[in-house]
């Protein structure tokens, strides 16, 4: 498999408060009242240029439930034949949509969106495949719509710092990246991190964030080598990466749905080394050494729960008549599903959105 080189990408504003105003007020909806859809409204209440205006839920009292905690004006549940996230989408007021469903059905919330003339922050990942994915960003284009996939991470004072140290120069040329992220999840075979239909599995769910380090610090590699573990299901409970670079780089790469790792990522060069603390999602303090010794420590704190950053880009973005974000573009998006797609082929994992 051959993939381009990312470009690189840093955060225009990693010093600013991402609560502040860039703009007039967008009216967001959010699509679904899961674990995430909670989470990001929680920070999306901070923003001062953000109005909670609707949500949508398969359940009129989920929707009521979580308008009421949140402080949304509307809540659109499943009505006399027409879904939720319809009713949502039908609503003028509604300038910008979060989806928050599983992976499975991004690619049926978004483009719904976008042909109701919205624009759209998707959680990860994407989609489930690249066709998915491509189909997707030709509609956002052909709309002139904002879209932009909800890598958080990417936007996190401390995930910018690593990126713009490894790329300073400092730690020399960068010659290999570790990353791990896992958990044990307990199994169920309807729980969205298990079902084959919901797009379950560790590829999907956890190596978006790994996957992290190695494109902020390389780019896309050459090549990916995977092995990994199956359930009965056919989902993936775990996963090994190993990508290769056309300069000899390596980044191996670890996800769980089994086991506790140390959410660690260690960026090594010529000169010296990076190394996170805390998760590597969300890291609170980035260990530089050069040569064999530390040398110092920086320490991160976040904004609200750290959403804020990703919101902020998607605010500023479409405030100034963006489409998407020169921090997430969607390229990067639609290599990361060629990527999987890749790696899903080598382990032998298909979804029933593939057939389609
Ligand atoms: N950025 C992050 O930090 C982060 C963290 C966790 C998850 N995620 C991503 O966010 C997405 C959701 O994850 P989650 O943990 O929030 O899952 P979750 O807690 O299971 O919530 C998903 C919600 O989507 C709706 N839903 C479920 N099945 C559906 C279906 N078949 N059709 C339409 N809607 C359905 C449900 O809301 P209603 O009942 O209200 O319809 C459900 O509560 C996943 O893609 C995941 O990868 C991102």
């Amino acid at each position: 498999m051959t993939l381009p080189i990312a470009t690189p990408w840093l955060f225009s504003q990693p010093n600013q408060d991402p609560r502040a105003a860039t703009g007039a007020a967008l009216r967001w909806g959010v699509i679904a009242t899961g674990r995430i859809a909670s989470l990001v409204s929680r920070d999306l209440a901070l923003l001062s240029d953000a109005e909670l205006y609707a949500v949508s839920s398969r359940q009129q009292a989920a929707a009521d439930a979580f308008a009421s905690e949140f402080g949304f004006s509307r809540a659109y549940g499943d009505d006399d034949g027409q879904q939720g996230y319809q009713r949502l989408l039908a609503d003028d007021a509604v300038d910008v949509v979060y989806v928050a469903t599983p992976h499975a059905q991004h690619h049926q919330m978004v483009l719904a969106a976008l042909n109701a003339g919205k624009h759209v922050l998707c959680e990860k990942a994407f989609t489930i495949n690249a066709r998915e994915a491509a189909e997707l960003i030709a509609v956002a284009r052909d709309k002139n719509l904002f879209l932009m996939e909800a890598v958080w991470s990417r936007f996190l004072p401390s995930m910018q710092r690593a990126f713009e140290i490894a790329r300073s120069g400092e730690l020399g040329t960068v010659r290999w990246v570790t990353a791990d992220l896992g958990f044990p999840a307990p199994y169920s075979p309807t729980a969205r991190l298990w079902a084959v239909k919901d797009g379950g599995g560790a590829l999907l769910d956890l190596t978006v964030y790994p996957l992290l380090w190695a494109l902020g610090t390389l780019g896309f590699p050459e090549a990916v080598s995977a092995t990994g573990a199956l359930n009965d299901d056919g989902v993936d409970t775990q996963n090994a990466l190993t990508l290769e670079y056309h300069h000899g780089a390596q980044a191996q790469l670890t996800s769980s749905l089994l086991a506790y790792g140390p959410r660690a990522a260690t960026v090594a060069g010529s000169l010296g080394y990076l190394q996170s603390l805390g998760s590597i999602n969300n890291p609170k303090q980035l260990v530089v050494g050069i040569g064999r010794e530390p040398l110092r420590t920086e320490h991160f704190d976040v904004a609200g729960l750290g959403y804020t950053y990703e919101l902020r880009e998607v605010t500023r973005c479409i405030q100034q008549g963006l489409t998407e974000s020169p921090v997430m573009p969607l390229e990067d998006s639609l290599n990361t599903m060629r990527l999987f797609d890749g790696v899903r082929a080598q382990l032998g994992v298909s979804y029933p959105n593939d057939a389609r």
